[in-house]
C-alpha cells in the first residue's frame, strides 16, 4: 500500500493531469507553432504558476541514446509508471547485439517455416526508432540468409513522420543496393510492396480500419498499381501526386511480368518488425485471428506470424514475438487503484490508448476504480481540422471534474502532435490555440472544485515545425528559399506547470538537473498526500520550504 505522508494530508479537491501532446519548449521561436500561437491561458500560467522543464527524450524515457527524440509510447509509459524502462528500441538493439533474438524459439519457428516457404518482413521503413529501426531489418535479412532461408520479401511502410517528410529514397535506394548485394544464386531478397504509413496498414486504436484493409490487399493479396522496384514506385507516385509527403503516398506493388513478387501465401512466415504496439495491433489481428470481422480478407493465408515484440500482453497479441517487451510494473494507475482512489482518463481516439494502455504500462485492461472515456476522432487529414476534438475532451473533463466522482483525472489533447506531424505550420498554430482554449475551460472547472492541475506534455513536436540546421540551430531552407517543413517530434524539454486552486499556497515545484516525465507519478502521489511507491522516481513537489 502507498503510505500516507506525515507532512501533508493532500489537496482536498481533484487532481488533474493534462498532457498537451507534442507541446515542447522551443529553443528558437522561428518556425515554432508554440511561440507563434496566441495562448492566453498558457501565458498566464507561465507568468503566475510554478513551472519547471522536464526531459522527455533519450535515455530519460528509456531510449537507447540522447539523440533519440521522445515519443508518445515512451512518454506516457514514463508518466504513468513513474519509472524509466529500457524501451522496445533499446531491447531489440540489445537482443540483436547479444544474439539472444536468434536463439529464441520465435525466431527459430520463423526460420523453420521460411526454409520451405517465403520469409516476409512488414514494417515501418526508416531509422526513426519510434516504431522500428531499419538496422533491425537488415540484421534479420542477413541472419535469415545465414540460417538457410532462400526467399525474403519486404513490405515497406514509408515513413516521413518520424524522419524528414520526403526522405523515403534515402532508405529505399541504399536498401535496394544492400538486397541486391546479399542476393545470389541461392538467396533472393527483394522489396515486394509498400505505401505511406498514414495511407496503409499502420492505423491505431480502431480509428480507420479501411487503412489496414488497403495494406492487407497490398501486402497479402498483391493488389495495386505495379512497378519494377520500390524506388521506381516512389518516384512515379511522387510525380503522379505532387506535394504528397511520404507518409501519405498511396500503396504500390512490385511485380515482374504482371505478377506480384511477394504476395503472402499458405506456408510462408511473416515478421512484423515494428517494436511499438499501437500501430501494429490491427494488422496483427488480421493475420492471427480466425474469426476476424473488421474487413473481408478475401484470402487468409496460413502463415507463421511473429511480432518484433508482443504488442498487448493482456490479449497475448501476437502469441509469437521475437523479443520480450519491457515488463512495466507498479504503475501509478495500479497503486492509486489499490489505494481506493477513483480515476478518470479521457482522450480522443487518436490518443485514447496513450492515456489508458500506454499510461498503464501497455495493459489494455482497467484497474479497479478507473473510468475511461473515448471521444471519437475525425477521420480526416488533421491539418484540415486542427481543433480536432479539444472542445469535446474539455466538455468531458469539465463534466467529470464537476461530478465530484473522481479524485484523479487525466486527459490528452492530441492537437500539437497530430497536426504537428502534418508539417503544416499554420494549422499547427491553430492546433495549439485550440488546446489553450480547451485548457482554459478545464482549469475553470478545477478552480471551481478547489483542485490542482499539472499541465505537461509527452514530447515536443509543434515547437519546431521547420527542420533546424544542426549547427546554427536556424531553420534550414530548400533550394527555392522556403523553409523545410518538419513532421517529426523534437528533442526539446516539455513544461510541468502546477495550477493550484486548492487554497494551500505552499505548493510548488522544484527544478532538478535531471527532472523528467518519470517524476510526475510521485509528484501526483505527494499531492494526494501519499508517499511515492519505492519504484518511482522522486517527486518534484515542494511544500513551501
Ligand atoms: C505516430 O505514430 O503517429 C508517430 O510515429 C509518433 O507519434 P506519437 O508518438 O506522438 O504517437
Ligand atoms: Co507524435
Amino acid at each position: 500500500m502507498l503510505k500516507k505522508l506525515d507532512s501533508f494530508a493532500g489537496v482536498a479537491g481533484p487532481l488533474v493531469v493534462v498532457v498537451m501532446d507534442g507541446y515542447g519548449l522551443p529553443e528558437n521561436p522561428v518556425g515554432s507553432a508554440i511561440a507563434e500561437a496566441r495562448q492566453p491561458n498558457l501565458d498566464r500560467l507561465f507568468a503566475s504558476s510554478p513551472h519547471i522543464r522536464l526531459r522527455a527524450h533519450g535515455t530519460a524515457v528509456g531510449m537507447p541514446s540522447d539523440d533519440d527524440m521522445g515519443n508518445s509510447e515512451v512518454g506516457h509509459n514514463a508518466i504513468g509508471a513513474g519509472q524509466v524502462y529500457a524501451q522496445g528500441a533499446a531491447l531489440v538493439a540489445n537482443a540483436i547485439a547479444e544474439g539472444t533474438i536468434w536463439a529464441g524459439q520465435a525466431w527459430q519457428e520463423i526460420v523453420g517455416a521460411a526454409r520451405s516457404g517465403v520469409l516476409h518482413f512488414i514494417g515501418l521503413f526508416s531509422d526513426g526508432n519510434v516504431h522500428s529501426h531499419i538496422d533491425h531489418l537488415r540484421a534479420m535479412v542477413e541472419r535469415a540468409k545465414a540460417e538457410g532461408v532462400k526467399t525474403v520479401r519486404i513490405h515497406v511502410l514509408l515513413d516521413g513522420r518520424d524522419v524528414p517528410e520526403t526522405s523515403a529514397l534515402d532508405y529505399v535506394v541504399p536498401f535496394e543496393a544492400f538486397l541486391a548485394g546479399i542476393s545470389d544464386a541461392g538467396f533472393d531478397a527483394r522489396i515486394a510492396s509498400g505505401g505511406g504509413r498514414q495511407n496503409i496498414t499502420m492505423d491505431r486504436y480502431d480509428a480507420n480500419w479501411p487503412m489496414v484493409e488497403r495494406g492487407w490487399r497490398t501486402h497479402v493479396l498483391g493488389e495495386g498499381p505495379q512497378f519494377a522496384s520500390a524506388s521506381a514506385a516512389v518516384e512515379a507516385l511522387r510525380a503522379q501526386y505532387p506535394g504528397t509527403i511520404d507518409q501519405d503516398l498511396p500503396p504500390f506493388v512490385i511485380a515482374a511480368d504482371g505478377k506480384p513478387l511477394g504476395s503472402i501465401e499458405d506456408g510462408d512466415a511473416v515478421v512484423f518488425f515494428n517494436f511499438r504496439g499501437d500501430r501494429a495491433l490491427e494488422i496483427t489481428r488480421a493475420f492471427v485471428e480466425a474469426d476476424f470481422d473488421k474487413f473481408d480478407r478475401v484470402r487468409h493465408p496460413r502463415v507463421t506470424y511473429a511480432g518484433m515484440l508482443q504488442y498487448d500482453g493482456d490479449l497475448h497479441l501476437p502469441e509469437r514475438f521475437l523479443v520480450p517487451p519491457p515488463a512495466i510494473r507498479d504503475t501509478s494507475g495500479e497503486w492509486f487503484s489499490k489505494a481506493g482512489i477513483t480515476q478518470f482518463a479521457c482522450s480522443e481516439t487518436q490518443k485514447f490508448g496513450h492515456v489508458t494502455y500506454f499510461w498503464n504500462g501497455n495493459r489494455s485492461g482497467k484497474f479497479d476504480g478507473e473510468t475511461y472515456l473515448e471521444v471519437p476522432s475525425d477521420v480526416v487529414p488533421f491539418e484540415q481540422r486542427p481543433w480536432m476534438k479539444a472542445a469535446e475532451i474539455a466538455d468531458a473533463m469539465v463534466a467529470a471534474i464537476a461530478s465530484g466522482q473522481y479524485k484523479v483525472l487525466r486527459c490528452n489533447f492530441a492537437n500539437g502532435d497530430m497536426v504537428g506531424h502534418t508539417g503544416n505550420f499554420r494549422a499547427a498554430t491553430m492546433a495549439v490555440e485550440a488546446v489553450d482554449l480547451a485548457l482554459g475551460r478545464v482549469l475553470k472547472a478545477v478552480e471551481a472544485a478547489g483542485g490542482v492541475a499539472l499541465i505537461t506534455a509527452d514530447h515536443g513536436n509543434a515547437d519546431e515545425m521547420f527542420e533546424l540546421d544542426k549547427k546554427s540551430k536556424q531553420p534550414a531552407r530548400n533550394a527555392d528559399g522556403s523553409f523545410k517543413a518538419k513532421t517529426a517530434h523534437t528533442l526539446n524539454p516539455v513544461p510541468l506547470i502546477l495550477f493550484n486552486a486548492s487554497g494551500d499556497a505552499r505548493l510548488g515545484l522544484r527544478q532538478t538537473a535531471d527532472a523528467g516525465l518519470s517524476n510526475i507519478a510521485a509528484t501526483v502521489a505527494n499531492l494526494l498526500g501519499f508517499d511515492k511507491h519505492p519504484a518511482w522516481d522522486e517527486s518534484l513537489l515542494t511544500l513551501g520550504e
